[in-house]
């Protein structure tokens, strides 16, 4: 089982997007029975609540569903819980390295690490200007890359 979490600041509009297309692609390959899939924000302000309907409406546009999500905050468990943790930009990047026990710190990295063309590149906060069919884009290609990747490192060509 390897363990993925998604964080942003919010947990509304990014990572939320990120959780479901990671598993969106994880089913499409075949590996989503391998994968433990959650997200989280490093910002307090929306806990509980569902997406933003933005991000819901631009998922449901390419036939995935968020709606089920609700936000929670990143929490100290999280460093020794999952193996992975996908910061959205290099604030949510810094934010966490500062959260992280130093023996975590090799866990933490860009989301769009894997993302072919696109290596390291920020997911930008789209909530105050409203590009969430480029950041969906994004975000879309960066899951399938890390979902590739995944396969490809950890469960081997031949695993259906
Ligand atoms: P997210 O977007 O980090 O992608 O969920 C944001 C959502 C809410 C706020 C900031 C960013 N906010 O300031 O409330």
């Amino acid at each position: 089982m390897i363990r993925l979490l998604f964080v942003c600041l919010g947990n509304i509009c990014r990572s939320p997007l990120a959780e479901g297309l990671v598993i969106h692609h994880a089913k499409q390959q075949g590996i989503l029975d391998r994968l433990e899939i959650d997200s989280a924000g490093t910002g307090a302000w929306h806990i509980g609540n569902p997406p933003d309907s933005r991000s819901i409406a631009v998922a449901e546009k390419h036939g995935v569903d968020i709606s089920g999500q609700k936000a929670r905050k990143i929490k100290q468990d999280d460093f020794d819980l999952y193996d992975y943790l996908f910061a959205m930009d290099k604030s949510n990047l810094a934010d966490l390295r500062s959260l992280s026990p130093d023996e975590h710190h090799g866990k933490i990295r860009l989301f769009t690490h894997y993302g072919e063309g696109q290596k390291d590149q920020e997911v930008p906060d789209p909530y105050y200007d409203d590009g969430f069919d480029d950041v969906y884009a994004m975000i879309d290609h960066a899951a399938e890359q890390l979902v590739l990747h995944l396969k490809e490192t950890h469960f081997g060509d031949g695993y259906t």
